[in-house]
């Protein structure tokens, strides 16, 4: 049974102990947060028969999920819990029916200076999501706008529901995509879409996203996160170096030369032949048995 004492009880603790360091109460605090999921803008759980699949859900339904700085701190925190956690093979995210996320939050950007963005390198810290070695989903139902386009793109595979409008309309706010909503869009789309999109704030349908390679499957919007879900178990149950060394193979392609990201491949598939996982596979192959992969 989960035994956290209450943030009541530990500020109790804290108070009367007679411990000075507020460091110890904070860490307590965050500790507890972390380890019973209690979040305030996103769902986090595991799925899967296997209990390996990360399930993150943003959750500010009034607002549209729309990515105010909390959620943001709270879904590098949970992308981290499952990073670190050894029996989660894959990652799915998601939002709600009628929204992925509406973008960045307006309302808390509205009176934000230059100076401000500029020294803070304001939305720098979203970057956590793509640095996740594990691969993540997004399923993505409803509007995935602006910022919530690009938190989509940020991940390795998209599933769409048949209603989801994928958009950058930060045109008509006066300002541009500032989370790789110009960079991601051109490399998935091309160049002349891409534009389209960013120029015009023109969304794109579920239909239109897979035939231009966005998404990669669109599935009715009632069964988008089983189906999510029945991938990542599927992701889970391969050897996690396999998938770690595959995400990071096509990830490169991203960044290098077809000469370099050829090279960059080779040497870690030769790598993949100090895994155990790697002699497993083959072995079990040839003895014409199902792999039994331990990820090491
Ligand atoms: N930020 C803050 N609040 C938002 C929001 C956002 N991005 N998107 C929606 N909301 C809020 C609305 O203000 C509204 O709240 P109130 O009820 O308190 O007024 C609530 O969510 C519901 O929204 P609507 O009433 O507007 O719902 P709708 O169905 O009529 O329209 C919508 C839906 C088309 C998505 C519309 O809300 C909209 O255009 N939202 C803004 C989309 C946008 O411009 N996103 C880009 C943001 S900038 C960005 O993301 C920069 C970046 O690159 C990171």
């Amino acid at each position: 049974m989960a035994c956290f004492r209450t943030g009541a009880q530990l500020c109790r603790q804290f108070l009367f102990s007679g411990q000075s360091s507020i460091k110890l109460f904070a860490a307590s605090l965050s500790h507890r947060w972390m380890s019973t999921g209690k979040y305030e803008y996103i769902i986090v759980e595991k799925k899967g028969e296997k209990n390996n699949v990360g399930f993150i859900q943003l959750n500010r339904p009034k607002a549209l999920n729309a990515l105010c700085a909390g959620l943001m701190s709270e879904l590098e925190q949970a992308v981290k819990g499952f990073e670190a956690d050894n029996d989660v093979g894959a990652i799915v995210l998601t939002g709600s029916e009628r929204a992925f996320a509406a973008g960045a939050d307006i309302k808390e950007m509205q009176t934000k200076e230059f100076s401000e963005v500029w020294r803070g390198n304001f939305l720098s810290e979203w970057d956590a999501l793509s640095r996740c070695s594990k691969p993540v989903i997004a399923a993505v139902n409803g509007f995935a706008l602006g910022g919530g386009c690009e938190v989509a793109m940020m991940c390795d595979i998209i599933y769409a529901g048949d209603k989801a409008q994928f958009g950058q309309p930060e045109i008509t706010l006066g300002t541009i995509p500032g989370a790789g909503g110009t960079q991601r869009l051109c490399k998935a789309i091309g160049k002349s879409k891409a534009m389209e999109m960013v120029l015009t704030a023109n969304r794109m349908s579920a239909e239109e996203a897979e035939k231009a390679g966005l998404v990669s499957k669109v599935v009715p919007a009632a069964d988008l996160v089983s189906e999510a879900v029945k991938t990542a178990e599927k992701i889970s149950s391969f050897s996690k170096i396999a998938s770690g060394m595959c995400k990071e193979a096509v990830n490169a392609a991203y960044e290098m030369s077809l000469k370099e990201g050829l090279h960059f491949e080779k040497r870690l598939f030769h790598a993949s032949f100090a895994s155990n996982d790697r002699r497993e596979g083959m072995t079990a192959f040839s003895e014409k048995r199902p792999p039994k992969f331990t990820d090491s």
